[in-house]
């Protein structure tokens, strides 16, 4: 039986509380630090490694953490989802993302259908296209092959699979598997569509239109503008178009695309680059069984993440440190810092996987809750982050805790030693050094030299940015905000707080304003 209980309820938070924080820079510091290091470290499969020495944790705060974690019944929750409850309770819908990539648990029948089935089958379906796309037996009209796939969406429908793509664009490259260039269009600020537009050439490329639900204003507007760019060249739209949406959704049955292929409402946007969704572009850019292997270390992080253990759980580990950082120490965001330029659009990603799913005030039964929730997530690739905010990660008046993300080889093999080192060393050296830096500090007599330190870090360390390790780092994240939401008593799985501004961009456009919004309106010449 599962109790869904706010967390200032909770016995084990109100010891958390009470349990002394740690001295991090002492803690890392000399032969503790080396220690913590070593031992501090969970395996995230896909050789990939979840090292916390540096996070503001102690035995006796993991031992805290480990009875909060068995109080918010956290491995029953997540139990509860993957094996087909009502979790969303906002939109009274499953939560079925995992399936996509594994069955973890029971079947899952909804709607009459069994939806692990249901997802493989649409799987198959993609492969089957993207096969045929690249082998040359679907073409344009004039019988050439497709060279660019170009992925129509927003938000979830854009994110993810963009930061996806540009993960493994080099790899593949490397490892002869790019088999089309993809480009992305998802602003409704028209020098997007038109900038892709004139940097591709249209009539050797397809086009795909990604809207779970088929009425996303920026999405249909851009399908708008590229049809209107293909018939401009003499193109049939129909013949360069697919989509990827609900069966339910308006675009479902649209004679407009050369095909359709389908998800549902069980998997949020944000949740949905194991879906059709990232699955479509990701199949056509590099070939299926890339994106079958992405699927596969993604479906590992998701076993891992059932471990009851937090020490043998590091999705549920980061999740846990996580809230104690923010509830217990009062941190008000979160920094995503890869060490690999590969993933620079995944702190975009990060941002609207935690904000959108944890950036709530109400629990998941619309009741206000009297603690804080998600923090503010932003981040950039290092090193180029350190010649821009690190200066306020410092030195600041606020500690923001750290998530870094290093490999220790690159994915493309070329380097070059200049003055005794790699440029790969040189990029895992500055990850190290950041992390001590942010945990030590450093004494100076000068204020402004002086730095405090027990600034908190983890890192996230692999061989190589690979399909399977990109598929784990996703899941673990993904399963990350899953466990804080299951903490915070929150449905993350919603996200109504973007409705009211759509509302009223609706009413702008109708002319239909008043008072402040009238005179906005009037300045944006609209
Ligand atoms: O911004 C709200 C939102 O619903 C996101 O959650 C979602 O990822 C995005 O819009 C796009 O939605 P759709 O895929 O339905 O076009």
């Amino acid at each position: 039986m599962i109790n869904w209980k706010n967390m200032d309820t909770l016995a084990a938070y109100q010891e958390l509380q009470n349990v002394e924080p740690v001295n991090l820079v002492e803690a890392m510091s000399g032969e503790n630090g080396a220690e913590r290091v070593r031992n501090y470290s969970v395996t995230m499969g896909e050789g990939l490694a979840f090292n916390y020495g540096a996070r503001p944790v102690d035995d006796k705060i993991l031992a805290a953490l480990a009875k909060l974690a068995d109080e918010a019944q956290l491995t029953e929750k997540y139990a509860a989802l993957y094996n087909g409850e009502m979790i969303n309770t906002g939109e009274k819908r499953l939560v079925l993302h995992q399936l996509t990539r594994g069955q973890l648990g029971e079947p899952v029948i909804a709607d009459g259908v069994d939806k692990r089935e249901f997802y493989v089958n649409e799987q198959k379906k993609i492969a089957e296209f993207a096969n045929k796309v690249h082998s040359g037996e679907i073409t344009n009209a004039a019988g050439e092959k497709f060279t660019t796939v170009v992925q129509i969406g927003i938000g979830g429908s854009d994110l993810g699979p963009r930061a996806i793509y540009l993960a493994l664009e080099n790899w593949a490259k490397v490892n002869d598997t790019l088999k089309m260039k993809a480009e992305f269009i998802s602003n409704v600020d028209p020098d997007d569509a038109a900038g892709v537009l004139s940097k591709i050439d249209v009539a050797h490329s397809l086009f795909v239109l990604v809207s779970k639900s088929g009425t996303t204003l920026e999405t249909l507007t851009n399908e708008s503008f590229v049809k209107n760019a293909l018939e401009n060249a003499g193109l049939n739209p129909a013949n360069h178009m697919i989509a990827v949406t609900s069966e339910t959704s308006p675009l479902a049955k649209n004679e407009g695309y050369m095909t359709a292929f389908f998800m549902d409402d069980y998997i949020g946007g944000r949740y949905s680059s194991s879906s059709g969704v990232g699955g479509a572009v990701l199949s056509l850019a590099f070939g299926p069984e890339v994106f079958a292997q992405f699927l596969d270390g993604a479906a590992e992080a998701d076993i891992l993440a059932k471990n009851p253990d937090i020490k043998q759980n590091a999705a549920m580990l980061d999740a846990l440190i996580g809230v104690y950082e923010r509830n217990v120490l009062g941190y008000p965001s979160t920094a995503v810092l890869p060490y690999s330029q590969a993933l620079s659009r995944f702190p975009a990603h990060l941002q609207q996987l935690d904000m959108e799913s944890n950036g709530k005030s109400v629990n998941r039964f619309g009741e206000p809750v009297d603690y804080v929730t998600g923090p503010v997530i932003f981040g950039e690739p290092g090193t180029n982050g350190q010649h821009s905010f690190y200066q306020l990660l410092h030195q600041g008046s606020d500690i923001i805790p750290l998530q870094f993300m290093g490999f220790r080889n690159s994915q493309m093999g070329t380097d070059v030693v200049i003055e005794g080192s790699t440029s790969q060393q040189k990029l895992c050296a500055n990850v190290a050094a950041q992390i001590v830096a942010f945990a030590c500090g450093k004494e100076d007599e000068n204020r402004n030299k002086y730095f405090a330190g027990g600034r908190p870090s983890s890192i996230i360390i692999g061989d190589k940015l690979t399909p399977k390790a990109m598929g784990a780092i996703l899941a673990h994240f993904e399963n990350k905000v899953m466990y804080q939401g299951f903490v915070w008593n929150l449905n993350s799985f919603d996200q109504e707080g973007v409705q009211l501004g759509k509302v009223l961009a609706k009413k702008v456009l109708a002319h239909d304003t008043d008072g402040a919004l009238k005179v906005y309106s009037e300045l944006l010449n609209i």
